[in-house]
């Protein structure tokens, strides 16, 4: 792979998912703090995803900043219809997302969300000009048994089907290991860089090695200010996708401005 600082297409990408937290109010305030807090960032593009219901709020208060909007899933289906609780990716971008996230492992967990549900909403989402987050990631179980690259490829492979070389461009991938998220347990910078470079391959394999190189590959579970520099240090990792620390402006600036 190429060593970092030689791949210049791959801009870090420092995003904070809020997941369900956060009234308008709350969200409105963390993401005014953030705003004047990373406002120097440009080192790394800074993404926040707050809940459907303060995405536009948040969007608008937080325009003409360097802070990207995402929101945090949407419909597999494209066209508006009779999908009752669902949000359309085209309605996300009138909304002010320019961001979705995909397949997390609690929708893949909770809801039941299979790859193909993945790759629909995936395809929703590039049709309407988002850029999508493609979570993937192993569970304790699956790693303990010796499966978690065979299952992450099944995830990634799942989730890329019949997207084309131009889609593929709008494509970050997000390996979240479950045993990681929320929980403290942080896989260490090596674990993570091994899996890294193995999706960055598996990428390639598919799509071709310039793919696989402009590819950005963020990190997730249970990134901290402490162990987000040893992370960034590893030529694979081009990112994080940061849950609970990201709820606080301060301690998700600090991730953000990590020591570089
Ligand atoms: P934590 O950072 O809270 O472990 O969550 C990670 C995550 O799931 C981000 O999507």
């Amino acid at each position: 792979m190429m060593p970092k600082g030689v791949e210049q297409s791959r801009k870090p990408v420092i995003a904070g998912n809020w997941k369900m937290h956060k009234l308008s109010a709350d969200a409105v305030a963390t993401a005014l703090s953030l705003r004047s807090l990373v406002a120097n960032a440009n080192h790394c593009e800074v993404v926040i995803a707050p809940v459907f219901t303060a995405l536009k709020t948040v969007a608008d208060r937080l325009e003409g900043s360097n802070i990207h909007i995402s929101a945090q899933d949407c419909a597999p289906e494209a066209k508006h219809g009779a999908h009752t609780g669902e949000v359309a990716a085209d309605m996300l971008r009138d909304a002010g997302a320019t961001y979705v996230i995909v397949g997390h492992s609690e929708r893949r967990q909770h809801y039941s969300e299979t790859d193909t549900f993945v790759q629909r909403k995936t395809r929703a989402a590039i049709a309407a000009g988002l850029t999508v987050i493609m979570c993937v990631g192993e569970t304790l179980e699956q790693r303990e048994a010796g499966n978690a690259e065979q299952v992450v490829k099944g995830q990634l492979e799942g989730g890329l089907r019949e997207l084309t070389v131009t889609d593929l461009v709008r494509i970050i991938v997000a390996y979240e290991p479950v045993w990681a998220i929320g929980t403290g347990r942080t896989a260490t910078p090596e674990q993570a860089q091994e899996m890294h470079a193995f999706i960055r391959r598996v990428f390639a394999e598919g799509h071709g090695q310039d793919a696989g190189n402009n590819l950005r590959i963020l990190y997730g579970g249970s990134v901290k200010p402490d162990n987000i520099a040893g992370l960034m240090r590893q030529s694979d990792i081009d990112g994080a996708l940061v849950g609970g620390a990201s709820l606080d402006p301060e301690v998700f600036a600090q991730i953000v401005n990590y020591d570089r």
